[in-house]
C-alpha cells in the first residue's frame, strides 16, 4: 500500500503520523483500571481507560454524560452463538426481544456519546430455520453454537433470510440515531458453504450511526485502493489470530484488528475516548490504545474480561 503524506497506512501499522506528515511513533497507552462489576455511584474517568465486567446498559449507566467520542461494536448476534453466560444478549427466542434489548443498551450508548459522536455497528444476518429446533454442531467451534435455533418470526417463511441487520438498524433509527452509511464488509477468504441454491455468503454489514447531524469524521485518515476516498465496499480478511496478539482463541467472534483499527481511526482523535459496549476478546480496545486512544470495554463473561487483560499485558 503506498501512502501519501497525509493518510495514516491503518491496515498494517502506521507509519506516518495524519496531522504533521512525520513518522509515526506508537503512542504511549493509558493505563486502564478494571471494574468486575458494574459500578453503582458515577465513575470519575480521570486519565484512565476502563474495563468493566457486567451487562451493556447497566455498566454504561455510570458512566458520565457526553464523553465518548466513537463506538466499534458487534453485538451477539441473534441466536447464534452461546456465549457461556446467563443474561446474554442474543439468546432470546423472539427477533423483537433481541431488537428491543439492543436498542435499549443503546439508549445508554447514545447519553455516554458527545453530541459529534459515532458508532460503528457490526451485525450479521441469518436464515429461519423452518421451525427446525436443532442446530447442527458448528464445526469451526463445536463448543459455541446455540445448540438450538429459534422459531421463525411471524411473517417469515422457512429459508427466508431475515434481514436482522436492516431491522436493527431502522429500530434504532426510529429511536433517534441517524443511519449514515451502510458498509459492506466483504471477506475474501470467506468460508465455503453447503448450500446448493443461493450464493455463497461473504460479507457482513456494518453500520455507521451517528448521534446528531454533524459529527467528528477524518475523512483523509484512510483511503480506498488507488488513493481514493474510501468506499462502502471493505475488502477484509478475516484473521485468525496468534500468539503475540493475545489469546484470542479462547473467543469464537473475533472482529479483524485491521477493520477496528480503520473505524477508530475515521471517527477520533487521539486522546478521545473509544467505546465498545460487547468487548468480547478486546479488540477494539486494542486498536483504540494503539492508536493512542482512551477506551471504555464492558464484557459480560468474566472470562473473556480475564482474555482482553491477557491480550492487553502480552503487546
Ligand atoms: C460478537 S462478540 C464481540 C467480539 C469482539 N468484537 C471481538 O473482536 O472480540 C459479543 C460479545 O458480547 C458479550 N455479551 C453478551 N451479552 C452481553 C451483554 N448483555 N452485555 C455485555 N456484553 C455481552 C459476549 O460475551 C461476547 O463476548
Amino acid at each position: 500500500m503506498t501512502t501519501s503524506h497525509r493518510t495514516v497506512q491503518l491496515d498494517l501499522v502506521p507509519v506516518v503520523d495524519a496531522s504533521t506528515g512525520s513518522p509515526w511513533v506508537q503512542p504511549e497507552a493509558f493505563a486502564h483500571r478494571r471494574l468486575d462489576a458494574p459500578a453503582t455511584r458515577p465513575v470519575d474517568l480521570h486519565d484512565e481507560s476502563l474495563l468493566i465486567c457486567g451487562d451493556a446498559a447497566e455498566a454504561l449507566a455510570a458512566i458520565p454524560d457526553g464523553v465518548v467520542q466513537t463506538v466499534v461494536t458487534s453485538p451477539p448476534y441473534w441466536s447464534l452463538r452461546d456465549y457461556g453466560i446467563e443474561m446474554q444478549t442474543g439468546r432470546d427466542d423472539e427477533l423483537g426481544d433481541y431488537v428491543a434489548k439492543v436498542v435499549e443498551a443503546f439508549e445508554e450508548v447514545r447519553r455516554v456519546l458527545r453530541n459529534d459522536g459515532t458508532v460503528w455497528l457490526n451485525v450479521g444476518d441469518s436464515y429461519t430455520s423452518g421451525n427446525r429446533r436443532y442446530r447442527a454442531p458448528d464445526r469451526k467451534n463445536r463448543a459455541r453454537a446455540m445448540a438450538v435455533r429459534p422459531p421463525t418470526p411471524r411473517g417469515l417463511k422457512p429459508k427466508d433470510l431475515i434481514g436482522v441487520p436492516w431491522r436493527l438498524a431502522l429500530a434504532l433509527q426510529e429511536a433517534g440515531w441517524w443511519i449514515r452509511a451502510e458498509v459492506i464488509w466483504h471477506k475474501p477468504n470467506a468460508h465455503p458453504e453447503s448450500v446448493r441454491d443461493r450464493p455463497t455468503r461473504a460479507h457482513e454489514t456494518i453500520f455507521l450511526l451517528s448521534k446528531s447531524q454533524n459529527y467528528y469524521y477524518r475523512i483523509d485518515a484512510v483511503q480506498g485502493p488507488n488513493q481514493r476516498r474510501l468506499r462502502t465496499v471493505w475488502d477484509l480478511n478475516t484473521e485468525p489470530r496468534r500468539a503475540g496478539d493475545g489469546d484470542v482463541a479462547g473467543h469464537p467472534a473475533v472482529m479483524p484488528m485491521t477493520l477496528a483499527r480503520r473505524c477508530v481511526a475515521i471517527t477520533s482523535a487521539p486522546g478521545a475516548i473509544v467505546l465498545d459496549p460487547y468487548a468480547g476478546s478486546g479488540t477494539t480496545l486494542l486498536a483504540a490504545r494503539d492508536l493512542g486512544r482512551r477506551w471504555i470495554g464492558v464484557e459480560l463473561n468474566p472470562s473473556f474480561v480475564e482474555l482482553i487483560e491477557r491480550g492487553l499485558g502480552s503487546r
